[in-house]
Protein backbone atom coordinates (compact mmCIF):
# COMPACT_ATOMS: atom_id res chain seq x y z
CA UNK A 1 0.00 0.00 0.00
CA UNK A 2 1.75 3.29 -1.35
CA UNK A 3 2.37 5.29 2.05
CA UNK A 4 -0.21 8.28 0.53
CA UNK A 5 -3.06 5.64 0.79
CA UNK A 6 -1.67 4.65 3.86
CA UNK A 7 -2.29 8.31 5.16
CA UNK A 8 -5.54 8.52 3.91
CA UNK A 9 -6.74 5.48 5.71
CA UNK A 10 -5.41 6.57 8.77
CA UNK A 11 -7.37 9.95 8.41
CA UNK A 12 -10.29 8.69 7.76
CA UNK A 13 -12.21 9.79 10.41
CA UNK A 14 -12.88 12.79 8.47
CA UNK A 15 -14.51 11.56 5.87
CA UNK A 16 -16.78 8.61 7.99
CA UNK A 17 -19.14 10.81 8.89
CA UNK A 18 -20.68 12.16 5.38
CA UNK A 19 -23.12 10.15 3.86
CA UNK A 20 -21.66 6.98 1.95
CA UNK A 21 -24.28 8.13 -1.44
CA UNK A 22 -23.97 11.63 -2.53
CA UNK A 23 -26.37 14.46 -1.39
CA UNK A 24 -28.29 15.05 -4.86
CA UNK A 25 -27.26 18.51 -5.78
CA UNK A 26 -29.88 19.15 -8.41
CA UNK A 27 -33.09 17.80 -9.42
CA UNK A 28 -31.61 15.96 -12.04
CA UNK A 29 -28.85 13.57 -10.18
CA UNK A 30 -31.10 10.85 -8.44
CA UNK A 31 -29.42 8.30 -5.45
CA UNK A 32 -30.28 5.28 -7.06
CA UNK A 33 -28.16 2.45 -7.98
CA UNK A 34 -30.37 -0.13 -8.83
CA UNK A 35 -31.19 -1.80 -12.19
CA UNK A 36 -32.98 1.16 -12.68
CA UNK A 37 -30.41 3.90 -11.87
CA UNK A 38 -30.73 5.15 -15.84
CA UNK A 39 -34.17 5.63 -16.21
CA UNK A 40 -35.24 7.57 -13.35
CA UNK A 41 -37.60 10.38 -14.71
CA UNK A 42 -36.83 14.09 -13.34
CA UNK A 43 -39.97 14.16 -11.25
CA UNK A 44 -40.85 17.68 -11.13
CA UNK A 45 -43.19 17.92 -14.26
CA UNK A 46 -46.70 19.55 -14.63
CA UNK A 47 -49.47 16.70 -15.56
CA UNK A 48 -50.19 17.42 -19.14
CA UNK A 49 -45.93 16.31 -19.32
CA UNK A 50 -45.97 13.73 -17.64
CA UNK A 51 -48.11 12.08 -19.74
CA UNK A 52 -45.99 12.93 -22.86
CA UNK A 53 -42.64 11.59 -20.95
CA UNK A 54 -44.52 8.51 -20.26
CA UNK A 55 -45.50 8.16 -24.29
CA UNK A 56 -42.18 8.62 -24.93
CA UNK A 57 -40.83 6.01 -23.03
CA UNK A 58 -43.08 3.79 -24.20
CA UNK A 59 -42.02 4.60 -28.19
CA UNK A 60 -38.59 4.19 -26.89
CA UNK A 61 -39.12 0.98 -25.43
CA UNK A 62 -41.57 -0.18 -28.32
CA UNK A 63 -40.40 -2.79 -30.76
CA UNK A 64 -41.88 -1.51 -33.66
CA UNK A 65 -44.00 -3.25 -36.74
CA UNK A 66 -43.39 -3.82 -40.49
CA UNK A 67 -45.98 -1.81 -42.49
CA UNK A 68 -48.51 -2.36 -43.73
CA UNK A 69 -50.16 -1.93 -40.57
CA UNK A 70 -52.38 1.34 -41.11
CA UNK A 71 -53.89 2.31 -37.42
CA UNK A 72 -50.94 0.79 -35.64
CA UNK A 73 -48.99 4.42 -34.15
CA UNK A 74 -45.81 2.11 -33.84
CA UNK A 75 -46.02 0.41 -37.93
CA UNK A 76 -42.87 1.57 -39.91
CA UNK A 77 -39.88 -0.46 -39.10
CA UNK A 78 -37.94 -0.71 -42.73
CA UNK A 79 -37.34 -1.48 -45.50
CA UNK A 80 -33.79 -1.46 -44.30
CA UNK A 81 -32.91 -1.46 -40.63
CA UNK A 82 -30.89 -2.86 -37.96
CA UNK A 83 -32.88 -3.58 -34.77
CA UNK A 84 -36.16 -3.50 -33.92
CA UNK A 85 -36.46 -1.17 -30.83
CA UNK A 86 -34.31 1.73 -29.44
CA UNK A 87 -33.74 -0.18 -26.35
CA UNK A 88 -32.19 -3.04 -28.49
CA UNK A 89 -28.93 -0.87 -28.73
CA UNK A 90 -29.45 1.00 -25.49
CA UNK A 91 -30.60 -1.61 -22.86
CA UNK A 92 -31.97 0.18 -19.67
CA UNK A 93 -31.13 3.47 -21.19
CA UNK A 94 -27.80 1.63 -20.76
CA UNK A 95 -24.75 0.67 -23.34
CA UNK A 96 -24.81 -2.21 -25.80
CA UNK A 97 -21.72 -4.30 -26.16
CA UNK A 98 -19.84 -5.75 -29.35
CA UNK A 99 -20.71 -9.67 -30.52
CA UNK A 100 -18.84 -12.09 -28.58
CA UNK A 101 -18.14 -14.40 -31.47
CA UNK A 102 -17.00 -13.24 -35.21
CA UNK A 103 -20.11 -15.65 -36.24
CA UNK A 104 -22.60 -13.10 -33.83
CA UNK A 105 -24.03 -10.24 -35.82
CA UNK A 106 -23.81 -6.84 -34.17
CA UNK A 107 -26.97 -7.21 -31.83
CA UNK A 108 -26.45 -3.77 -30.32
CA UNK A 109 -23.88 -1.73 -32.35
CA UNK A 110 -23.42 -0.22 -35.76
CA UNK A 111 -21.43 0.28 -38.39
CA UNK A 112 -21.07 4.14 -39.93
CA UNK A 113 -20.00 3.79 -43.65
CA UNK A 114 -18.57 6.36 -45.75
CA UNK A 115 -16.59 7.21 -49.00
CA UNK A 116 -13.50 9.93 -48.87
CA UNK A 117 -14.70 13.24 -49.07
CA UNK A 118 -17.33 15.49 -48.31
CA UNK A 119 -21.34 16.11 -48.28
CA UNK A 120 -22.26 19.88 -49.15
CA UNK A 121 -22.27 20.68 -45.65
CA UNK A 122 -19.10 19.27 -45.05
CA UNK A 123 -19.93 15.91 -43.07
CA UNK A 124 -19.36 12.54 -44.01
CA UNK A 125 -19.74 11.55 -47.96
CA UNK A 126 -22.29 8.65 -47.53
CA UNK A 127 -22.05 5.60 -49.99
CA UNK A 128 -24.09 5.86 -53.36
CA UNK A 129 -25.50 2.44 -52.62
CA UNK A 130 -24.86 1.89 -48.96
CA UNK A 131 -25.59 5.26 -47.49
CA UNK A 132 -24.01 5.94 -44.28
CA UNK A 133 -24.60 2.81 -42.21
CA UNK A 134 -24.61 -0.43 -42.69
CA UNK A 135 -28.35 -1.88 -42.57
CA UNK A 136 -27.68 -5.29 -41.76
CA UNK A 137 -31.64 -6.11 -41.73
CA UNK A 138 -34.11 -5.75 -44.07
CA UNK A 139 -38.34 -6.81 -43.67
CA UNK A 140 -39.14 -9.78 -45.89
CA UNK A 141 -38.21 -9.67 -50.05
CA UNK A 142 -35.70 -7.26 -48.86
CA UNK A 143 -32.33 -8.09 -48.41
CA UNK A 144 -30.33 -6.97 -45.66
CA UNK A 145 -26.86 -4.99 -46.48
CA UNK A 146 -24.53 -7.56 -45.14
CA UNK A 147 -22.92 -7.30 -42.19
CA UNK A 148 -19.52 -6.93 -40.43
CA UNK A 149 -18.01 -9.21 -38.43
CA UNK A 150 -15.67 -8.81 -35.39
CA UNK A 151 -12.09 -10.46 -34.06
CA UNK A 152 -9.82 -9.36 -31.36
CA UNK A 153 -6.10 -9.67 -31.76
CA UNK A 154 -4.55 -9.50 -28.38
CA UNK A 155 -1.72 -7.10 -27.36
CA UNK A 156 -0.48 -7.30 -24.25
CA UNK A 157 1.22 -4.42 -22.69
CA UNK A 158 3.53 -4.35 -19.44
CA UNK A 159 2.36 -1.89 -16.54
CA UNK A 160 5.27 -0.54 -14.27
CA UNK A 161 4.69 -2.62 -10.94
CA UNK A 162 5.28 -6.08 -13.68
CA UNK A 163 1.36 -6.55 -13.83
CA UNK A 164 0.67 -7.82 -17.49
CA UNK A 165 -2.56 -6.66 -18.77
CA UNK A 166 -3.71 -8.20 -22.28
CA UNK A 167 -5.55 -5.62 -24.56
CA UNK A 168 -8.59 -6.77 -27.50
CA UNK A 169 -7.42 -5.13 -31.30
CA UNK A 170 -11.22 -5.62 -32.96
CA UNK A 171 -10.42 -6.89 -36.79
CA UNK A 172 -13.32 -6.29 -38.73
CA UNK A 173 -14.70 -8.04 -41.89
CA UNK A 174 -17.58 -6.93 -44.34
CA UNK A 175 -19.54 -10.70 -44.70
CA UNK A 176 -22.36 -11.17 -47.52
CA UNK A 177 -22.69 -7.82 -48.60
CA UNK A 178 -25.89 -8.03 -51.08
CA UNK A 179 -25.91 -4.92 -53.06
CA UNK A 180 -22.48 -5.11 -54.58
CA UNK A 181 -19.13 -4.79 -53.03
CA UNK A 182 -17.83 -2.16 -50.95
CA UNK A 183 -14.85 -0.30 -52.73
CA UNK A 184 -11.39 -0.82 -50.74
CA UNK A 185 -11.66 2.64 -50.52
CA UNK A 186 -14.62 2.81 -48.22
CA UNK A 187 -14.46 4.48 -44.59
CA UNK A 188 -15.95 2.71 -41.24
CA UNK A 189 -16.97 3.00 -38.24
CA UNK A 190 -18.07 0.61 -35.70
CA UNK A 191 -19.64 2.00 -32.90
CA UNK A 192 -21.40 0.43 -29.65
CA UNK A 193 -24.66 2.29 -28.55
CA UNK A 194 -23.95 4.34 -25.80
CA UNK A 195 -25.97 5.30 -22.73
CA UNK A 196 -28.46 7.80 -23.13
CA UNK A 197 -29.23 9.37 -19.53
CA UNK A 198 -28.46 12.79 -18.94
CA UNK A 199 -28.37 14.04 -22.24
CA UNK A 200 -30.74 16.98 -21.92
CA UNK A 201 -28.27 18.39 -19.55
CA UNK A 202 -25.63 18.35 -22.48
CA UNK A 203 -27.48 19.90 -24.62
CA UNK A 204 -28.29 22.66 -22.35
CA UNK A 205 -24.74 23.58 -21.52
CA UNK A 206 -24.42 26.35 -23.96
CA UNK A 207 -21.87 27.05 -26.57
CA UNK A 208 -19.62 29.73 -25.18
CA UNK A 209 -18.98 27.12 -21.66
CA UNK A 210 -17.68 24.64 -24.85
CA UNK A 211 -15.23 27.30 -26.48
CA UNK A 212 -13.96 28.20 -23.08
CA UNK A 213 -13.19 24.67 -22.38
CA UNK A 214 -11.41 24.23 -25.40
CA UNK A 215 -9.46 27.50 -24.51
CA UNK A 216 -8.70 26.05 -21.22
CA UNK A 217 -7.14 22.68 -23.13
CA UNK A 218 -5.19 24.68 -24.70
CA UNK A 219 -3.93 26.37 -22.01
CA UNK A 220 -2.03 22.82 -20.66
CA UNK A 221 -1.08 21.88 -24.23
CA UNK A 222 -4.19 19.95 -25.55
CA UNK A 223 -5.48 20.37 -28.98
CA UNK A 224 -9.55 18.88 -27.86
CA UNK A 225 -11.84 21.52 -30.24
CA UNK A 226 -15.23 21.77 -30.53
CA UNK A 227 -17.03 19.56 -34.04
CA UNK A 228 -19.03 22.07 -35.37
CA UNK A 229 -21.64 20.41 -37.65
CA UNK A 230 -24.82 21.37 -40.18
CA UNK A 231 -27.82 21.38 -38.13
CA UNK A 232 -30.68 20.88 -40.29
CA UNK A 233 -33.74 22.65 -38.13
CA UNK A 234 -31.66 25.89 -38.11
CA UNK A 235 -29.62 25.61 -41.39
CA UNK A 236 -26.75 26.46 -40.23
CA UNK A 237 -23.63 25.15 -38.57
CA UNK A 238 -23.26 24.66 -34.74
CA UNK A 239 -21.35 23.36 -32.13
CA UNK A 240 -21.92 19.06 -32.09
CA UNK A 241 -22.70 17.54 -29.14
CA UNK A 242 -24.38 13.95 -29.38
CA UNK A 243 -22.77 11.13 -31.47
CA UNK A 244 -19.87 9.35 -30.24
CA UNK A 245 -17.54 11.74 -32.40
CA UNK A 246 -20.18 15.00 -31.31
CA UNK A 247 -21.62 14.61 -34.54
CA UNK A 248 -25.22 15.95 -34.49
CA UNK A 249 -26.39 19.07 -33.21
CA UNK A 250 -29.21 18.57 -31.14
CA UNK A 251 -30.89 15.59 -29.06
CA UNK A 252 -34.24 16.14 -32.03
CA UNK A 253 -31.78 15.66 -34.82
CA UNK A 254 -30.22 12.29 -33.09
CA UNK A 255 -33.44 11.04 -32.50
CA UNK A 256 -34.96 11.69 -35.82
CA UNK A 257 -31.92 10.41 -37.19
CA UNK A 258 -32.18 7.06 -35.30
CA UNK A 259 -35.25 5.85 -36.52
CA UNK A 260 -34.69 6.40 -40.00
CA UNK A 261 -30.91 5.35 -39.90
CA UNK A 262 -31.35 2.11 -37.35
CA UNK A 263 -35.05 1.46 -37.52
CA UNK A 264 -36.02 2.76 -41.35
CA UNK A 265 -38.82 4.64 -39.70
CA UNK A 266 -39.26 8.43 -41.57
CA UNK A 267 -40.18 11.26 -39.42
CA UNK A 268 -40.62 15.23 -40.14
CA UNK A 269 -36.76 15.56 -40.80
CA UNK A 270 -36.20 12.85 -42.32
CA UNK A 271 -39.33 11.85 -45.02
CA UNK A 272 -37.45 9.97 -47.56
CA UNK A 273 -37.18 5.90 -46.48
CA UNK A 274 -34.12 4.85 -46.17
CA UNK A 275 -33.06 3.44 -49.55
CA UNK A 276 -30.65 4.18 -52.40
CA UNK A 277 -31.83 4.63 -56.16
CA UNK A 278 -30.21 0.97 -56.71
CA UNK A 279 -31.82 -0.78 -53.69
CA UNK A 280 -35.00 -1.66 -55.75
CA UNK A 281 -37.39 -4.02 -53.15
CA UNK A 282 -36.15 -1.26 -50.73
CA UNK A 283 -37.72 1.03 -52.80
CA UNK A 284 -41.32 -0.48 -53.67
CA UNK A 285 -41.98 -1.18 -50.28
CA UNK A 286 -45.21 0.73 -48.87
CA UNK A 287 -44.31 3.08 -45.84
CA UNK A 288 -46.93 2.67 -43.10
CA UNK A 289 -47.77 6.47 -42.69
CA UNK A 290 -46.49 9.83 -44.24
CA UNK A 291 -44.10 10.37 -41.94
CA UNK A 292 -44.58 7.30 -40.27
CA UNK A 293 -43.38 8.90 -37.01
CA UNK A 294 -45.27 11.79 -35.92
CA UNK A 295 -43.94 14.99 -34.40
CA UNK A 296 -45.71 14.57 -31.41
CA UNK A 297 -44.41 11.07 -31.10
CA UNK A 298 -40.64 12.88 -31.51
CA UNK A 299 -41.44 15.06 -29.40
CA UNK A 300 -42.38 12.96 -26.71
CA UNK A 301 -39.05 10.57 -27.38
CA UNK A 302 -37.26 14.32 -26.65
CA UNK A 303 -38.78 14.98 -23.84
CA UNK A 304 -38.35 11.78 -21.88
CA UNK A 305 -34.65 11.55 -23.04
CA UNK A 306 -34.18 15.02 -22.16
CA UNK A 307 -35.62 14.33 -18.64
CA UNK A 308 -33.60 11.17 -17.75
CA UNK A 309 -31.90 11.55 -14.50
CA UNK A 310 -28.14 10.71 -13.84
CA UNK A 311 -27.16 8.14 -10.77
CA UNK A 312 -25.65 9.88 -8.07
CA UNK A 313 -22.37 8.97 -7.28
CA UNK A 314 -22.03 6.55 -4.47
CA UNK A 315 -19.23 5.43 -1.55
CA UNK A 316 -17.94 9.33 -1.97
CA UNK A 317 -16.70 8.62 1.74
CA UNK A 318 -14.83 5.90 1.01
CA UNK A 319 -10.77 6.29 1.36
CA UNK A 320 -9.95 4.77 -1.72
CA UNK A 321 -12.14 6.31 -3.53
CA UNK A 322 -11.22 10.00 -2.54
CA UNK A 323 -7.50 8.85 -3.35
CA UNK A 324 -8.56 7.68 -6.77
CA UNK A 325 -10.08 11.08 -7.51
CA UNK A 326 -7.38 13.21 -6.00
CA UNK A 327 -5.26 10.35 -8.77
CA UNK A 328 -7.77 11.51 -11.46
CA UNK A 329 -6.91 15.43 -11.52
CA UNK A 330 -3.31 15.03 -10.51
CA UNK A 331 -2.84 12.32 -14.15
CA UNK A 332 -4.53 14.35 -16.09
CA UNK A 333 -7.75 12.92 -16.77
CA UNK A 334 -9.48 15.89 -16.05
CA UNK A 335 -8.13 17.79 -18.69
CA UNK A 336 -10.60 16.18 -20.67
CA UNK A 337 -13.51 14.20 -18.15
CA UNK A 338 -14.08 17.74 -16.83
CA UNK A 339 -16.19 16.81 -13.59
CA UNK A 340 -18.43 19.83 -13.08
CA UNK A 341 -20.22 22.03 -15.60
CA UNK A 342 -23.22 24.56 -15.50
CA UNK A 343 -26.33 24.62 -18.15
CA UNK A 344 -27.40 27.61 -19.50
CA UNK A 345 -31.01 28.97 -19.83
CA UNK A 346 -32.82 26.43 -21.27
CA UNK A 347 -36.13 28.05 -22.33
CA UNK A 348 -37.44 25.05 -24.18
CA UNK A 349 -37.40 23.22 -20.82
CA UNK A 350 -36.59 25.09 -18.01
CA UNK A 351 -35.95 22.58 -15.81
CA UNK A 352 -32.70 22.04 -17.44
CA UNK A 353 -31.38 25.82 -17.12
CA UNK A 354 -28.40 26.57 -14.55
CA UNK A 355 -28.09 23.20 -13.43
CA UNK A 356 -24.68 22.24 -11.86
CA UNK A 357 -23.42 18.39 -13.32
CA UNK A 358 -20.82 16.30 -13.16
CA UNK A 359 -20.40 14.48 -16.66
CA UNK A 360 -16.75 13.83 -16.45
CA UNK A 361 -16.94 15.66 -20.06
CA UNK A 362 -16.08 18.63 -21.85
CA UNK A 363 -18.01 17.76 -24.64
CA UNK A 364 -14.94 18.52 -27.11
CA UNK A 365 -13.39 16.19 -29.53
CA UNK A 366 -9.67 14.92 -28.92
CA UNK A 367 -7.20 12.91 -30.66
CA UNK A 368 -6.60 9.66 -28.97
CA UNK A 369 -4.27 8.00 -31.05
CA UNK A 370 -3.72 5.26 -33.81
CA UNK A 371 -5.03 2.48 -31.85
CA UNK A 372 -8.44 3.84 -31.17
CA UNK A 373 -8.69 5.50 -34.79
CA UNK A 374 -11.46 4.53 -37.10
CA UNK A 375 -10.28 6.37 -39.78
CA UNK A 376 -13.69 7.81 -40.58
CA UNK A 377 -13.63 11.97 -40.58
CA UNK A 378 -17.04 13.06 -39.11
CA UNK A 379 -17.14 16.99 -40.32
CA UNK A 380 -13.96 18.49 -38.00
CA UNK A 381 -13.83 15.68 -36.20
CA UNK A 382 -10.96 13.92 -37.62
CA UNK A 383 -10.25 10.12 -38.15
CA UNK A 384 -8.10 9.82 -34.66
CA UNK A 385 -10.47 12.40 -32.73
CA UNK A 386 -13.22 10.95 -30.24
CA UNK A 387 -15.94 12.99 -28.09
CA UNK A 388 -14.49 12.63 -24.47
CA UNK A 389 -17.26 10.26 -23.75
CA UNK A 390 -19.80 11.45 -20.30
CA UNK A 391 -17.85 9.15 -17.29
CA UNK A 392 -21.58 9.13 -15.02
CA UNK A 393 -22.73 6.74 -14.48
CA UNK A 394 -20.03 4.01 -15.65
CA UNK A 395 -19.95 2.15 -11.97
CA UNK A 396 -22.81 0.36 -12.71
CA UNK A 397 -22.61 -0.20 -15.97
CA UNK A 398 -21.81 -3.99 -14.83
CA UNK A 399 -24.99 -4.08 -12.90
CA UNK A 400 -27.19 -2.68 -15.51
CA UNK A 401 -26.13 -3.89 -18.58
CA UNK A 402 -24.33 -7.00 -17.32
CA UNK A 403 -21.39 -6.16 -19.11
CA UNK A 404 -17.97 -4.17 -18.97
CA UNK A 405 -17.15 -3.09 -22.38
CA UNK A 406 -16.30 0.08 -22.80
CA UNK A 407 -14.97 2.27 -25.49
CA UNK A 408 -16.68 3.77 -28.74
CA UNK A 409 -16.47 -0.57 -30.33
CA UNK A 410 -16.80 -2.39 -26.66
CA UNK A 411 -13.12 -3.57 -27.08
CA UNK A 412 -12.41 -2.97 -23.31
CA UNK A 413 -13.15 -5.27 -21.23
CA UNK A 414 -12.92 -3.18 -17.88
CA UNK A 415 -12.29 0.08 -16.94
CA UNK A 416 -8.65 -0.44 -16.47
CA UNK A 417 -8.29 -1.91 -20.51
CA UNK A 418 -10.26 1.40 -21.37
CA UNK A 419 -7.68 3.51 -19.89
CA UNK A 420 -5.13 1.74 -21.63
CA UNK A 421 -6.19 1.97 -24.69
CA UNK A 422 -5.60 5.98 -24.32
CA UNK A 423 -3.41 7.69 -26.56
CA UNK A 424 -2.69 10.64 -28.67
CA UNK A 425 -3.60 13.56 -26.68
CA UNK A 426 -4.41 11.85 -23.60
CA UNK A 427 -0.74 9.20 -23.98
CA UNK A 428 0.62 11.16 -21.06
CA UNK A 429 -2.05 10.54 -18.79
CA UNK A 430 -1.95 6.94 -19.86
CA UNK A 431 1.61 6.43 -19.15
CA UNK A 432 1.32 8.18 -15.69
CA UNK A 433 -1.60 5.41 -15.40
CA UNK A 434 0.56 2.91 -16.21
CA UNK A 435 3.33 3.71 -14.15
CA UNK A 436 1.78 4.10 -10.66
CA UNK A 437 1.90 1.27 -7.52
CA UNK A 438 -0.70 -1.47 -8.11
CA UNK A 439 -2.46 0.62 -4.94
CA UNK A 440 -2.80 3.59 -6.36
CA UNK A 441 -4.33 2.21 -9.85
CA UNK A 442 -6.93 0.32 -7.47
CA UNK A 443 -7.63 3.43 -6.15
CA UNK A 444 -8.29 5.51 -9.42
CA UNK A 445 -10.54 2.44 -10.77
CA UNK A 446 -12.55 2.87 -7.19
CA UNK A 447 -13.21 6.13 -8.28
CA UNK A 448 -14.60 5.37 -11.51
CA UNK A 449 -16.75 2.84 -10.20
CA UNK A 450 -18.21 5.46 -8.34
CA UNK A 451 -19.32 7.39 -10.44
C1 LIG B 1 -28.41 -0.52 -34.00
C2 LIG B 1 -28.15 0.08 -32.72
C3 LIG B 1 -28.90 1.33 -32.35
C4 LIG B 1 -30.27 1.53 -32.35
C5 LIG B 1 -31.35 0.58 -32.81
C6 LIG B 1 -30.48 2.83 -31.81
N1 LIG B 1 -29.28 3.41 -31.47
FE1 LIG B 1 -29.03 5.23 -30.62
N2 LIG B 1 -27.03 5.04 -30.85
C7 LIG B 1 -26.38 3.95 -31.36
C8 LIG B 1 -24.99 4.29 -31.61
C9 LIG B 1 -23.92 3.38 -32.16
C10 LIG B 1 -24.83 5.64 -31.22
C11 LIG B 1 -23.60 6.50 -31.40
C12 LIG B 1 -23.82 7.14 -32.76
C13 LIG B 1 -22.70 7.91 -33.37
O1 LIG B 1 -21.62 7.98 -32.81
O2 LIG B 1 -22.92 8.50 -34.43
C14 LIG B 1 -26.14 6.07 -30.74
C15 LIG B 1 -26.38 7.33 -30.21
C16 LIG B 1 -27.61 7.73 -29.72
C17 LIG B 1 -27.83 8.96 -28.99
C18 LIG B 1 -26.76 9.98 -28.62
C19 LIG B 1 -26.03 9.57 -27.37
C20 LIG B 1 -24.87 10.46 -27.07
O3 LIG B 1 -24.24 10.28 -26.02
O4 LIG B 1 -24.53 11.35 -27.86
C21 LIG B 1 -29.17 9.02 -28.73
C22 LIG B 1 -29.90 10.11 -28.01
C23 LIG B 1 -29.76 7.85 -29.31
N3 LIG B 1 -28.79 7.06 -29.87
C24 LIG B 1 -31.12 7.59 -29.30
C25 LIG B 1 -31.69 6.52 -29.98
C26 LIG B 1 -33.11 6.39 -30.23
C27 LIG B 1 -34.18 7.36 -29.81
C28 LIG B 1 -33.27 5.23 -30.90
C29 LIG B 1 -34.55 4.62 -31.45
C30 LIG B 1 -35.21 5.43 -32.45
C31 LIG B 1 -31.95 4.64 -31.09
N4 LIG B 1 -31.03 5.47 -30.52
C32 LIG B 1 -31.73 3.44 -31.70
C33 LIG B 1 -26.95 2.73 -31.63
C34 LIG B 1 -28.30 2.53 -31.80
C1 LIG C 1 -7.15 13.93 -24.15
C2 LIG C 1 -8.44 13.73 -23.53
C3 LIG C 1 -8.56 12.60 -22.54
C4 LIG C 1 -7.80 12.36 -21.42
C5 LIG C 1 -6.61 13.16 -20.91
C6 LIG C 1 -8.36 11.19 -20.80
N1 LIG C 1 -9.43 10.74 -21.52
FE1 LIG C 1 -10.57 9.14 -21.07
N2 LIG C 1 -11.45 9.27 -22.86
C7 LIG C 1 -11.28 10.28 -23.79
C8 LIG C 1 -11.94 9.95 -25.01
C9 LIG C 1 -12.01 10.82 -26.26
C10 LIG C 1 -12.51 8.68 -24.83
C11 LIG C 1 -13.30 7.85 -25.84
C12 LIG C 1 -12.34 6.99 -26.66
C13 LIG C 1 -13.00 5.93 -27.49
O1 LIG C 1 -14.15 5.56 -27.23
O2 LIG C 1 -12.37 5.42 -28.41
C14 LIG C 1 -12.23 8.30 -23.44
C15 LIG C 1 -12.71 7.16 -22.82
C16 LIG C 1 -12.54 6.88 -21.48
C17 LIG C 1 -13.18 5.79 -20.77
C18 LIG C 1 -14.21 4.85 -21.36
C19 LIG C 1 -15.55 5.52 -21.36
C20 LIG C 1 -16.65 4.77 -22.07
O3 LIG C 1 -17.78 5.26 -22.01
O4 LIG C 1 -16.42 3.73 -22.68
C21 LIG C 1 -12.73 5.82 -19.49
C22 LIG C 1 -13.12 4.90 -18.36
C23 LIG C 1 -11.78 6.91 -19.39
N3 LIG C 1 -11.71 7.54 -20.62
C24 LIG C 1 -11.06 7.24 -18.27
C25 LIG C 1 -9.97 8.09 -18.29
C26 LIG C 1 -8.98 8.19 -17.26
C27 LIG C 1 -8.98 7.38 -15.96
C28 LIG C 1 -8.07 9.10 -17.66
C29 LIG C 1 -6.79 9.52 -16.98
C30 LIG C 1 -5.80 8.45 -16.84
C31 LIG C 1 -8.50 9.61 -18.95
N4 LIG C 1 -9.64 8.96 -19.31
C32 LIG C 1 -7.86 10.60 -19.66
C33 LIG C 1 -10.54 11.43 -23.57
C34 LIG C 1 -9.58 11.56 -22.59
Amino acid sequence: MSARLSRLLLGLSCCLAGPSLAQAESGFEVADASREAYSRIHPDLPQAKSEEVFRGRGLFRQSWVIPPAKDIEIAGLGPLYNQISCLSCHPKNGRGQPPESPQQAMRSMLTRLSLPGEDEHGGPLPHPVYGGQLNEQGIPGVPGEGRVSVDYREEAIKLADGETVKLRKPVYTFVDPQYGPLPANILYSPRVGPSVFGLGLLEAVDEQTIRRLAEDGKRQGLQGHPNLVWDAERQRKVIGRFGLKANVATLKQQIAGAFIGDMGITSSLHAEENCSVSQAACKQAPSARQPELSDAQLDAVLLYLRLLQVPARRNTGDAMVLEGEKLFAEIGCTACHTPTLTTGDFPELPVLSKQTLHPYTDLLVHDMGEGLADGRPDYLAGGSEWRTPPLWGIGLVERINEHSYFLHDGRASNLTEAVLWHGGEALLSQKKFIGLPKMERLALIRFLESL
